[in-house]
């Protein structure tokens, strides 16, 4: 399933109308979410383009199952973590890149196993 309905467009609405001068010059890729499509902008982080498809929660909680997203949106919080092509990351501060491999992740899982 790809969640954005063409290159530069998103069906949610968070994205700058086309037809702006703010985005006119981005260039528009995809990579994946859990095995989802996503589209992102040239300068979007992970975060930053997982929001403007919609998608808010990047993993529970370990504890409680409580939704973890984006909370201090600048690096410290560890709230986005996510694995980037195998590596663990906060997205809120890891740019986008074409084709990347986004996972949820759970912070007590060590080498794909879940505690
Ligand atoms: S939202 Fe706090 S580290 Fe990313």
């Amino acid at each position: 399933m790809n969640r954005s309905t063409a290159p530069g467009k998103h069906d949610d609405g968070l994205r700058v109308p086309d037809g702006s001068t703010a985005n006119d010059s981005r260039g528009c890729f995809s990579f994946s979410f859990n095995g989802e499509f996503v589209t992102a902008m040239e300068g979007d982080t992970v975060a930053a383009a997982l929001w403007a498809c919609g998608i808010k929660v990047f993993r529970q909680s370990p504890r409680t199952g409580a939704p973890r997203g984006v909370f201090c949106a600048m690096g410290v919080c560890q709230e986005c973590v996510v694995r980037v092509n195998g590596r663990v990351c906060t997205s809120c501060n890891t740019p986008a890149e074409p084709g990347m491999d986004v996972q949820s992740f759970s912070l007590y899982q060590v080498d794909g196993a879940s505690t």
